[in-house]
């Protein structure tokens, strides 16, 4: 059966746009909703000109009650029955229990070679780190911040002139390759690791 797939967001959306580009023709599964934490990200409007259900749960209007905003997020996600709730630059820590509700259900790209530099600023820390690679990771979220099942990675070189800037920019275009190929593969039950050179 068609997977329902929902996908949350903060900013851009660019991640969002690549997954949702990809679900058609023989796809094992379909965008049923996009739900954003922040009400004037950009990938809203993406979502809504690519014809697809939005929802804006803005974390501010829920102060420091970090429970309460999960709870209406996970309401908003129940009226969408997804199979599948894909983090896209989701810039939201989620707790235990909403994590425990929608357990096996959430996948995350995270800009680093997991387990290197979870977290922010993972660009940065590489470059100063003195590494001569980064990359991204898709892997299943637990209540260990970027701390789940790594189900695939994409590995890209770090150059000699390299800025956090640059680098981002290079890791995003291999995030858009990677986290489709992951998704396709989850949707259809194939959860075994994925490496792209
Ligand atoms: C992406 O690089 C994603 O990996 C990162 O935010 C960017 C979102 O871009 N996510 C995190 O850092 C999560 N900790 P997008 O909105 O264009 O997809």
């Amino acid at each position: 059966m068609t997977q329902r797939v929902a996908i949350l967001i903060s900013g851009g959306g660019s991640n969002m746009v690549s997954l949702v580009e990809d679900m058609q023709g023989d796809h094992p599964a379909r965008p049923v909703l996009v739900v954003s934490n922040v009400a004037d990200a950009g990938g809203l409007e993406k979502a809504r000109s690519r014809g697809i259900a939005t929802a804006c749960v803005d974390h501010t209007a829920f102060g420091a009650n970090r429970s309460a905003f999960e709870a209406r997020l996970s309401e908003v996600l129940e009226a969408a029955k997804p199979d599948v709730i894909c983090l896209a630059g989701f810039m939201r820590v989620l707790s235990a229990p909403f994590v425990t509700r929608w357990q096996g259900k959430l996948l995350n790209i995270h800009p680093s070679l997991l387990p290197k530099y979870k977290g922010l600023n993972t660009h940065a820390r590489a470059l100063a780190a003195g590494d001569s690679e980064a990359g991204c990771s898709v892997h299943e979220v637990t209540a260990e911040l970027d701390g789940g099942r790594v189900l695939g990675q994409a590995r890209v070189p770090i150059l000699p002139d390299d800025t956090p800037e640059k680098l981002a920019q290079r890791v995003l275009a291999q995030e858009h390759v990677l986290y489709p190929k992951i998704l396709r593969r989850v949707a259809i039950g194939d959860r075994s690791r994925l490496d792209l050179p």
